[in-house]
C-alpha cells in the first residue's frame, strides 16, 4: 500500500518535534510534511510555515503536497492561553474549523486532534474521571479544546470526516521543552535536578494530577490513528491514562538516584488550574476500542530520563 502523505501542524513543539521524528521512521521523510507558525524549523526533512489560522496557506499545501492526513498540534496551552484568551480562542478554535473545513473539502483519510485533561473542570469527578463526565473548563484553553472534541464530532457525523482524538494528560519529555502548559513542572523538575540538584515548584506538594512519558503519548497517538476505522466509537476525544503523581512524588522518585536533591514549592496561577483538573482518569473505552496500555510507570520514567540526560 502507498505510504500516506502526512501534514503535521505545531511541529516544532514539545509533541510535534518527536511526533515528526516518528511518523519519519514510519512513512519515510518526504512524505512528512513539519509546518509551525515559525519560520524556522529544526529540521532536515520538508518544512512548511504555516499560521494554522490562515486556511488559504493550508488549502494550498494540501493541494501541493497531495496530503492526505493531517496531525493537528497547533495550539495555545493552558497557562500561556490565560495571557489572552481571545487571542488563544482564535487561535485553538479556528485553527481546528480550518483544518476540519480541509479534510471536508479535500476528502482527507484522516486528522488526529489532541485534546486534554483541561476540558474538564469543578463539577468533574476528579478521581478515575469518567470518558462522558460533565464538562465545564475553567481556562479558555480547556473551553477551545472541549468545543473542538464537540466539532471533531460534528464533522464525523455530518461529513463523514475520519477525525480521531485523545486527551492527553501533562506529557513528560526530555528532549524537547514545555510550551506553556499548567503540567510544565514534570519536565523542568528533572532538568534542574540534574543540572542544579534544585528545584522551586510551582505547584502545592501534594497536587495530583495525570502524566504520560513521551514514548507513550507517541504509541497512543499512532495507535488511535492505525486502528481500524469501526473501533473508533468515541468520536469527541477518548481518556488515555499512563500514571499520576504529586510533586512530591515525583521529587522523592528522583531522589533515589540524586540523593541531594531539594524541591521547595511556591504556588502560583497555575495551582489553581491544577486544582480544576483530574488526579487519574477512566481510560477503559480506549482500552476496550483499540487496545491502549501504556508502558511507563513513574519509575521506569524516572530512570529513563536521568539516564539520558546524565549522558
Ligand atoms: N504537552 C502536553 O502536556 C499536552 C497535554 C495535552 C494536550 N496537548 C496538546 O498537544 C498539542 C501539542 O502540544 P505541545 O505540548 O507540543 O505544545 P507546544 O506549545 O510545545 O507546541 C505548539 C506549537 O504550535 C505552534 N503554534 C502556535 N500558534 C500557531 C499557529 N497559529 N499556527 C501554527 N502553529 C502555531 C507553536 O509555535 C508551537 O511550536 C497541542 O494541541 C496541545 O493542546 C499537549
Amino acid at each position: 500500500m502507498a505510504k500516506p502523505k502526512i501534514l503535521v501542524t505545531g511541529a516544532c513543539g514539545q509533541i510535534g518535534t518527536i511526533l515528526v521524528k516518528n511518523l519519519r521512521e514510519l512513512y519515510g521523510e518526504d512524505n512528512v510534511i513539519a509546518s509551525d507558525i515559525r519560520t524556522t524549523g529544526t529540521y532536515d526533512g520538508p518544512y512548511e510555515q504555516l499560521d494554522v489560522t490562515d486556511s488559504n496557506k493550508l488549502f494550498y499545501l494540501i493541494s501541493k503536497y497531495q496530503i492526505d492526513q493531517i496531525y493537528h498540534l497547533a495550539a495555545i496551552l493552558s497557562a500561556k492561553g490565560e495571557a489572552n484568551p481571545v487571542f488563544t480562542w482564535n487561535i485553538n478554535m479556528n485553527g481546528l474549523l480550518n483544518i476540519l473545513e480541509a479534510a471536508r473539502n479535500y476528502d482527507l483519510d484522516k486528522v488526529f486532534y489532541p485534546s486534554t485533561i483541561a476540558v474538564f473542570g469543578q463539577l468533574t469527578p476528579r478521581v478515575n474521571t469518567p470518558q462522558h463526565p460533565n464538562i465545564t473548563p475553567e481556562t479558555v484553553y480547556g473551553i477551545s479544546k472541549a468545543a473542538g472534541e464537540n466539532w471533531c464530532q460534528y464533522y464525523h457525523k455530518r461529513y463523514n470526516v475520519d477525525v480521531r482524538s485523545v486527551r492527553y494528560p501533562g506529557i513528560i519529555s526530555w528532549e524537547t521543552l514545555p510550551g506553556g502548559g499548567t503540567t510544565d513542572y514534570a519536565v523542568d523538575i528533572y532538568l534542574k535536578a540534574v543540572a542544579e540538584g534544585k528545584y522551586t515548584c510551582y505547584l502545592d506538594k501534594d497536587t495530583r494530577l495525570p502524566m504520560m512519558y513521551m514514548p507513550d503519548a507517541i504509541k497512543a497517538t499512532l495507535e488511535i490513528m492505525n486502528a481500524p476505522k469501526e473501533n473508533i466509537k468515541v468520536r469527541t476525544s477518548y481518556n488515555i491514562g499512563a500514571m499520576d503523581f504529586t510533586p512530591a512524588e515525583i521529587a522523592a522518585e528522583i531522589s533515589k538516584t540524586i540523593p541531594n536533591f531539594r524541591i521547595d514549592y511556591q504556588p502560583d496561577f497555575r495551582q489553581a488550574i491544577a486544582a480544576s483538573w483530574p488526579e487519574s482518569v477512566n481510560d477503559d473505552a480506549a482500552r476496550i476500542d483499540w487496545g491502549w496500555t501504556p508502558k511507563y510507570d513513574l519509575k521506569m520514567m524516572t530512570d529513563d530520563i536521568l539516564k539520558n540526560l546524565r549522558k
